[in-house]
């Protein structure tokens, strides 16, 4: 039975190890800085259990021994954005946060699969992949396939159609410069564009690249976590099943898509070790530019990182 570590019990961490349980994994652990929080939510879980039928055994904890030799790590500790905040804002406090995460990890588990949710997204899995020593396709961030959800979402609500037939292609940062694709998002798998007016999908696209701003503007303390949390889980999924399952992931690109040394959102074919490949998609001279552009901003925001390993 794989063993899958959750850093940070706060509401995207609670989310994905719950949908982990769910999910029929049984060895669990949640870690969080503060003491209790992590023990008390994996108790109510496991009781939880007892109703929904799951066996799960979650570790709450405040020890990083208790994460020895987990096959995956999903790392959601940090500050989550507050009305009028940018990702970006988030910078300097996640970066200390995540880096001392991070080496507490790979010392109790040096050949885990990292897998970041901590905002910046980009720049902050781009921080992980050079503070762990990890190979970049052992250190993934978590944002394109919850990007591609709520783009699913929004198409499925203004069209009627079952979100089960209805694909969505967002590529490039968890960001401002985020690049959803409408010519590669389709329904009932045919384009987006034989059912819907260029008015709907620009609508469509807009509200994708503030999808995540639009629930901070309306719970007012807080950001999204429900799609989150089971967006993680569907990647740390893929990963332990060995599933080769593509997955719009957050991954280092090394050429691929004419971009090099930087972490943007593209499809990627997930198994047990991390990223296996990454899908080129063939896109048109503006969506190429659209990239390009994300994914030099995700660089700008990396040179104001700094390592400490
Ligand atoms: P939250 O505030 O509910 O939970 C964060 C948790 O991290 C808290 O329980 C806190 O005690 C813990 N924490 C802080 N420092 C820690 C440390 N050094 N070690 C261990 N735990 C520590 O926040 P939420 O909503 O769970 O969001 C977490 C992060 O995920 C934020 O940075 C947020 O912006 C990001 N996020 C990213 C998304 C994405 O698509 N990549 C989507 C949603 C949130
Ligand atoms: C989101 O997109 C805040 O990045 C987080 O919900």
């Amino acid at each position: 039975m794989p063993k899958i570590t959750v850093v940070g019990a706060g509401n995207v961490g609670a989310q994905c190890v719950y949908r982990l349980a769910q999910m029929g994994f049984e060895d669990l652990v949640l870690i969080d800085i503060v003491e209790g929080l992590p023990q008390g939510k994996a108790l109510d879980m496991m009781q939880a259990g007892a109703v929904e039928g799951f066996n799960a055994k979650i570790k709450g904890t405040n020890d990083y021994e208790d994460t020895q030799n987990s096959d995956v790590v999903v790392i959601t500790a940090g500050l989550a954005r507050k009305p009028g905040m940018s990702r970006d804002d988030l910078i300097a406090k996640n970066s200390e946060i995540l880096s001392s995460i991070v080496k507490n990890i790979v010392e109790q588990s040096p050949n885990t699969i990292l897998i970041i949710v901590t905002n910046p997204l980009d720049a902050m899995t781009y921080l992980a992949y050079k503070v762990s020593g990890l190979s970049p396709n052992k250190v993934i961030g978590m944002a394109p396939v919850l990007d591609s959800a709520r783009m699913q979402y929004f198409i499925s609500e203004m069209t009627g159609s079952s979100v089960k037939n209805i694909h969505a292609e967002v590529l490039g940062s968890h960001g401002d410069l985020m690049v959803p694709v409408p010519n590669l998002s389709t329904i009932d798998k045919r384009p987006i564009t034989e059912k819907m007016t260029q008015k709907q999908i620009d609508n469509i696209v807009e509200r994708t690249k503030n999808g995540g701003a639009e629930i901070v503007k309306h719970l007012k303390t807080g950001s999204a976590y429900y799609a989150p949390g089971s967006s993680a889980a569907t990647m740390a999924e893929a990963i332990v099943k060995d599933s080769k399952k593509i997955v719009g992931t957050c991954a280092y690109l090394n050429g691929e898509y004419g971009l090099k040394d930087v972490y943007v959102g593209v499809p990627a074919k997930l198994g047990k070790n991390g990223v296996e490949e990454i899908i080129e998609l063939k896109l048109t001279p503006d969506e190429q530019k659209a990239l390009n552009a994300s994914a030099d901003a995700v660089k700008k925001l990396c040179e104001k990182l700094t390592v400490r390993k």
